[in-house]
Order: structure tokens, then C-alpha cells, then sequence
């Protein structure tokens, strides 16, 4: 087997996910914030999009790197909602942002070279770096700065086998907004050592308290010729099953992730991609309506949090996720089973409470679990509450 594969740990967030269904099965009541998905419905016009071009026999092949009117359609959203130009021949359509990422980390990495990866991370990450050979290195994002990442922080990480930094902001899974200031002096330093920016900006439009997106990109115009946006329709528009997410950057970086796809995956699902080209010529009433909600929900539990003892969360400003700091309870137990980590917390939680959550340790973070509010009012009503009785029985 190939030891890149073998240096790749199974998923945690699958494995609960998959305990929590086994539950679920036997007819408990499994109250699940574990999810990564918003838990609105893809807009009627997107699913009608895509049964018309089933139904006009759009069926088949298009360009591996997605048809050129979506193309067209994404460098014009990137223009007018981040102030980004683009032709279309530097943007390219793949099975989600995941892909994306996984294309250009593999394009970008020789064996050896070094990736900066804010900690706590997006799970998947490192592990793409591992599988193209490079070393993820951790840039620490403290919980007293709100997750931030800093310059500071950058700089200090860096070494002369730095190749290239994965920033994301909004960020999964700690919700915070990097600021202007920080990601311009980030951005800068990145230009004078040559580091290579891929910027993950699936959650852009998932900002609250007044906070806006800006990108790396925008913000550093000197950085184009060194970096790429990362996005794509999954959480926007409630499509994450629909697979289509797009990287935009230097068309040689562009061109190279092209060549790479066409050998993995070839073009993301052709109806998907219309459903995607509907889905840019929307009004901004669905999105700006389930922002609105998940805004309602995320002030909830922040308040709800800070009313069970022992824990606590660093109020997210972005995203759809809250960490909430658990470990001041390791060492307790309940019913003879003892809480050591952010693993055996979320195991007993499920198996006493029937809640599922994550373990911080997937995102680097064993102080902390991740609840998801992309899910309804009244399953986070009753999921904290259940934390709370769970945290309350600990002795
Ligand atoms: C930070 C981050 N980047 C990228 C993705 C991938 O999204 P998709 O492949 O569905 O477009 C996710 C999904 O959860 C994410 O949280």
C-alpha cells in the first residue's frame, strides 16, 4: 500500500456520524449537531435547473474544467462580490471545494515542502498535504485572540521549505472572521517569502455582527500571481450533495489542476453544473434569509452556553460552528465511565445523552468539542439542554 495512505487517519467526523446513525437505527432519539451542512432545501429554481438539463440530454461530458458558461458566470460573481478578475480561463469547476483544495495542494507541493495550516483546521487539510508529500505544519490560532490567525503567528511558522499557507476565512470550525488588517500583513509577508495563498472562502457569505468578507486576494492585489480563491455553491446555496465548488488563480496553477482532474475525476456531474449556473443568477433572498436564521440560532447558543458550568465558547463571528471548551470537566465520570479527552467526551455524550458532536481532536483542538447550529432552533434547544444534564452528572 502506498504510505502516503497509510500516514491518513479514517475520519472522526464520519465515525460518530456513523455511531449516531447506529443509534438512531435501534430507534433512539439521536439529537445529531455534529452536521456540516446547512439544513435548508436547495432553491426550487437550482433543482428545476438541473431536471431541465437532464431532460434537454445534458448528460454528458462537458470540459474537465466545467462548461464555459459557468466559468464565464463565476468569473463574473468573483468581479462583482470580491473584487477579483478573472477570465474564465483561469477558473475551473470541480466535485466540490474539496476537490479544488485537493487539486491545487497536489499541483502545488513537492515531496518535503512545508504547508502553513491555521490550528484549529478544517479536518481534511492536512491530510491533503500529507497525500502530496508535503508536511503540514501548524500555525497556532490562540482561543483569548478569538481562533485569529496573525502575522505574527505566520511569521514565526515560517521556514525557508514553507511552500504554501491554507487560509480560511470564515473558518470551519472555529467561526472566526480574520480581519482586514491582519490578512493584508499576512498576505504581504506571503509576497516577500514567495508562499503560495490558496484562500477557502466556502463560508464567504456566512458572516454575522456586522463583520464582512474580504478576500486575501482583494485585499493583496500583488499576491494574484501567487494565489487562488476556493469556493463553491455547497453551503451558500444548500447544495452540498450536488458537488460543485470552483478555484480561481494564475492560469498555469489553473491549467495544471485542470490536467490533474482530468486524470482523478474529470468534470463535476453536468447537471450538477447547471444547477450551479441557476443557482449565480439568484436574488439574494434564499441566502440572505438563511443567514438571517442561522444568525438567530448562533446568538441562542452562545447565550445557551454560557449557562451550563464548566464550559465555555469564544463567540464565532462566521461559519456555522461553535468550539466549546470542555476540558475543565477531564477527569470526571459518570456512571463509571471517565471523560479524558475530547474523543471519550463526545462517545459518553452520545452513548448517555444520544448528542452527537465532534471531537475538538479531529481539528487539532483537544480542549474543546464542535456543535454545528446548521440545524433547527428546536434540535439545538433540546441538544444543549442534554449538555447541560450530561455536564451536570459529571463528578
Ligand atoms: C473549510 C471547508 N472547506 C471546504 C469544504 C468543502 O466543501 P465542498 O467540497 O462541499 O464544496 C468544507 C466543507 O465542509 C469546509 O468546511
Amino acid at each position: 500500500m502506498n504510505p502516503r495512505i497509510k500516514a491518513v487517519p479514517p475520519s472522526l467526523t464520519l465515525a460518530i456520524t456513523a455511531k449516531a446513525a447506529a443509534l438512531r437505527e435501534k430507534g433512539e432519539d439521536v439529537i445529531s449537531l455534529s452536521a456540516g451542512e446547512p439544513d435548508f432545501d436547495t432553491p426550487q429554481p437550482v433543482k428545476d435547473a438541473a431536471i431541465k438539463a437532464i431532460r434537454d440530454g445534458h448528460t454528458k461530458y462537458t470540459a474537465t474544467a466545467g462548461m464555459a458558461s459557468l466559468r464565464r458566470a463565476i468569473a463574473e460573481k468573483l468581479h462583482a462580490e470580491n473584487g477579483l478578475q478573472y477570465d474564465h480561463t483561469s477558473v475551473m469547476v470541480s466535485v466540490g471545494a474539496k476537490q479544488c483544495l485537493f487539486n491545487l495542494i497536489f499541483v502545488l507541493c513537492e515531496e518535503g515542502d512545508d504547508v502553513l495550516i491555521p490550528s484549529p483546521y478544517w479536518l481534511s487539510t492536512p491530510e491533503m498535504a500529507k497525500l502530496a508529500g508535503a508536511n503540514p505544519v501548524f500555525v497556532p490560532c490562540p482561543e483569548e485572540k478569538g481562533f485569529a490567525l496573525t502575522a505574527e503567528a505566520v511569521k514565526k511558522a515560517w521556514t525557508p521549505k514553507t511552500r504554501l499557507i491554507i487560509v480560511n476565512s470564515p473558518n470551519n470550525p472555529t467561526g472566526a472572521v480574520y480581519d482586514d488588517k491582519e490578512l493584508t500583513a499576512i498576505g504581504k509577508f506571503c509576497v516577500e517569502k514567495k508562499i503560495f495563498v490558496i484562500s477557502d472562502e466556502i463560508y464567504e457569505r456566512m458572516v454575522y455582527d456586522g463583520r464582512k468578507h474580504h478576500s486575501i486576494l482583494a485585499l493583496v492585489p500583488e499576491l494574484r500571481s501567487q494565489a487562488a480563491v476556493v469556493s463553491g455553491f455547497s453551503k451558500t446555496w444548500s447544495m452540498t450533495g450536488w458537488r460543485v465548488g470552483y478555484a480561481a488563480g494564475p492560469k498555469e496553477i489553473i491549467d495544471a489542476a485542470d490536467r490533474f482532474q482530468g486524470h482523478a475525476t474529470a468534470n463535476t456531474a453536468t447537471p450538477s453544473q447547471h444547477a450551479a449556473l441557476a443557482a449565480l443568477i439568484l436574488d439574494d433572498s434564499f441566502t440572505d434569509g438563511m443567514i438571517r436564521e442561522f444568525d438567530k440560532r448562533r446568538r441562542f447558543c452562545v447565550d445557551r452556553i454560557k449557562k451550563i458550568p464548566g464550559v465555555s465558547a469564544a463567540e464565532p463571528h462566521g461559519a456555522f460552528y461553535i468550539l466549546i471548551r470542555v476540558d475543565g470537566l477531564y477527569g470526571k465520570s459518570i456512571g463509571g465511565k471517565k471523560v479524558s479527552d475530547s474523543l471519550t467526551f463526545c462517545e459518553i455524550l452520545l452513548e448517555k445523552e444520544k448528542l452527537a458532536a465532534v471531537p475538538g481532536v479531529a481539528f487539532g483542538t483537544d480542549k474543546h468539542i464542535r456543535i454545528s447550529y446548521a440545524t433547527s432552533m428546536g434540535a439545538l434547544e433540546k441538544g444543549l439542554n442534554r449538555l447541560e444534564k450530561f455536564v451536570r452528572a459529571l463528578q
